[in-house]
C-alpha cells in the first residue's frame, strides 16, 4: 500500500465527476419500502402527531396515495393495521374482512405490481397490547403461533406479496412456512424481523398503531439492544426455518448487526428505519436545527452501506423525489 506523498486520497476527491465515479453506495428508490396506517372509515386522513407527514389512513386515501409510488419508483409498502376493535386474542388480525386484507384487495385491484407486505403480529389487535397470547401476565410463545400463521395465511389469501412476522416468538417463521404451503402459498415469501430489539425508537409507532403493551414490556421476547452474538444466532434459525429475506430492526444504532448479516447470509439483508429515528429527524429540521434532506440521504446512505439490501422507511417518498432531481 502506497502513502503519502505517493499516494493522495484527495486525488479522486477533485471534482464531482470524478467523486461520482468513485462512489461506492448509491441509494435508488428501488432499495425502499413504505409503511402505511390504515384504519376503518372513509375519507380518513389523520396525521400521526410524533410522526409529521405518516398518517392513518382509510382504504379509500389509502389507495390514493399507494397508487402514486410506482412513477416514484417505490416498489413496495408495509401495512399495519388499526383494527375496529381490539380484543384478548387479536380476532381482527387474522378476520377475512379485517382492516388490512381489506386494504391488501383495494391496492392489488388499484396497483397490482405494487408489492403488498404485510406486518404479521397482533400487538395492533390485541386490547393487552402484547404481540402474542397472554396468560398470568406471561406472553405464550407455542399458541401464538398457530393465531400468527392463520394472519399469514389471511394476509396471503388477500394479496399479500410478502409475509413480514414481526413479532419476535420462536419458531414462527418454520409456523408460518408450513402454514403458507398448506394452504398453496408455496410461492409467497417471508420477511423476518429477525433481529429485533426492544427499542425506545418504536415510540412514535404506537402512537401511530396504538400498540402500546398495556402492563409490562417486550423484553420477555423482543431482544436486548445488547446482545449481538444473539441477533446472529436469531438470523441463523431463521434462514434455517424458511426466511427469505432476514431484517434487523431498528436501523441505525444496530448498523454493524446489519454488516454482519451481510456478511454472514446471501439473503437479500432488509433494514427497518423505525419510526423513532424518523420522528427525531423530523423534529430536529422542524427546529432549523439540521438540513434533513443531508441528514435523510447521509442516513440512508449510511444504512445500505452498512450492508441494507432493502430499507422501509418513512422517508421513502421524499427520497424517491430528491434522487429524481
Ligand atoms: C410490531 C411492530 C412494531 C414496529 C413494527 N412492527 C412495534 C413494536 O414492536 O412495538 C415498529 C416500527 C416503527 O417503530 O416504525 N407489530
Amino acid at each position: 500500500m502506497s502513502v503519502f506523498p505517493a499516494s493522495r486520497l484527495r486525488r479522486l476527491r477533485r471534482t464531482d465527476t470524478l467523486r461520482a465515479m468513485v462512489e461506492e453506495t448509491t441509494l435508488s428508490p428501488r432499495d425502499l419500502i413504505l409503511p402505511f396506517f390504515v384504519t376503518h372509515g372513509r375519507g380518513v386522513r389523520n396525521e400521526i402527531s410524533s410522526m409529521p407527514g405518516v398518517y392513518q389512513l382509510s382504504v379509500d386515501e389509502l389507495v390514493k396515495d399507494v397508487r402514486e409510488l410506482p412513477g416514484m419508483g417505490i416498489p413496495g409498502v408495509l401495512l399495519f393495521g388499526l383494527p375496529a376493535g381490539k380484543d384478548a386474542v387479536g380476532s381482527e388480525a387474522y378476520a377475512r374482512d379485517g382492516i388490512v386484507q381489506q386494504a391488501m384487495r383495494a391496492i392489488k385491484d388499484a396497483s397490482p405490481d405494487t408489492i403488498v407486505v404485510g406486518d404479521v403480529c397482533l400487538c395492533e389487535y390485541t386490547d393487552h397490547g402484547h404481540c402474542g397470547v397472554v396468560e398470568n401476565g406471561q406472553v405464550l410463545n407455542d399458541p401464538t403461533l398457530d393465531l400468527l400463521s392463520q394472519m399469514a395465511v389471511v394476509q396471503a389469501e388477500a394479496g399479500a406479496d410478502i409475509i413480514a412476522p414481526s413479532d419476535m416468538m420462536d419458531g414462527r417463521v418454520a409456523a408460518i412456512r408450513r402454514a403458507l404451503d398448506a394452504h398453496r402459498f408455496t410461492d409467497t415469501p417471508i420477511m423476518a424481523y429477525s433481529a429485533k430489539f426492544a427499542s425506545g425508537f418504536y415510540g412514535p409507532f404506537r402512537e401511530a398503531a396504538d400498540s402500546a403493551p398495556q402492563f409490562g414490556d417486550r423484553r420477555a421476547y423482543q431482544m436486548n439492544p445488547a446482545n449481538g452474538r444473539e441477533a446472529m444466532r436469531e438470523m441463523a434459525q431463521d434462514v434455517v426455518e424458511g426466511a427469505d429475506f432476514i431484517m434487523v430492526k431498528p436501523a441505525l444504532a444496530y448498523l454493524d448487526l446489519i454488516r454482519r448479516a451481510r456478511e454472514s447470509f446471501d439473503l437479500p439483508v432488509v433494514a427497518y428505519n423505525v419510526s423513532g429515528e424518523y420522528s427525531m429527524v423530523k423534529a430536529a429540521a422542524q427546529n432549523g436545527w439540521i438540513d434533513e434532506r443531508r441528514i435523510v440521504m447521509e442516513i440512508l446512505t449510511g444504512i445500505k452501506r452498512a450492508g441494507a439490501d432493502l430499507i422501509i422507511t418513512y422517508h421513502a417518498r421524499e427520497v424517491a423525489a430528491w434522487l429524481r432531481e
